[in-house]
């Protein structure tokens, strides 16, 4: 049975540079994994205490989504050197009720991609920052995607094998720790 990996865009962007490289993971994942790309974000309302008992059905997709995963893979843009607002705010979502939210005990890989230099470095640490926090353990390393409008090509996979291998070698990591927490 393949492992379930949700993956979760920051970007709500049509043409995301983030949404792409997820694609493109999904493409290059083997038959041990099932990679699906979640459509959710802009539907999750702004996050408000008020609404904590009955928050409205972005929320509760989102939490299902999650509950229906083996693992997850977050690909986060790079806004003013942070994680974009729709994605933290769909996190503090996600880890509510503390101590017994859906994202307590998961497991996560996070990447990112930025047209500069610096593929969402800054970014990701602080995406890595607000998971652990939220009790997800963040397999492997940070991915950084740099000049990510060059890094795909007209079919959509990695124009480079470096990259290629390290969008593999993500889900494999992925697999690797599902699997060995089945066994454990
Ligand atoms: C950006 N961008 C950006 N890029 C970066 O590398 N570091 C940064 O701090 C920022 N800051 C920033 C703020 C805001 C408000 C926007 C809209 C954009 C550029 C960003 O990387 C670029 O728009 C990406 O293409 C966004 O990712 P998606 O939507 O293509 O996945």
């Amino acid at each position: 049975e393949p492992v379930r990996i949700l993956a979760i865009s920051g970007s709500l962007r049509a043409a995301s540079v983030n949404t792409a490289v997820l694609r493109a993971a999904a493409a290059l994942a083997g038959t041990d994994a099932k990679v699906e790309i979640w459509d959710g974000l802009a539907a999750v309302q702004p996050f408000n205490e008020d609404h904590e008992a009955e928050p409205g059905s972005g929320v509760r997709e989102l939490r299902a989504a999650v509950e229906a995963a083996d693992a997850l893979l977050f690909a986060t843009p790079e806004y003013n050197s942070s994680l974009p607002g729709q994605l933290k705010n769909a996190l503090d979502w996600a880890s509510r009720p503390y101590g017994a939210s859906v994202l307590g005990g998961r497991t996560a890989a996070v990447i990112g991609a930025s047209p500069s230099a610096f593929g969402a470095k800054w970014s990701q640490a602080e995406l890595r920052k607000v998971l652990t926090n939220s009790g997800v353990e963040v397999v492997g390393e940070e991915l950084c995607v740099a000049r990510a409008h060059e890094a795909l090509g007209e079919d959509g996979l990695p124009v480079d094998e470096e990259l290629r291998a390290a969008l593999t070698g993500v889900v494999t990591a992925l697999v690797e720790k599902v699997r060995a927490d089945r066994a454990a």
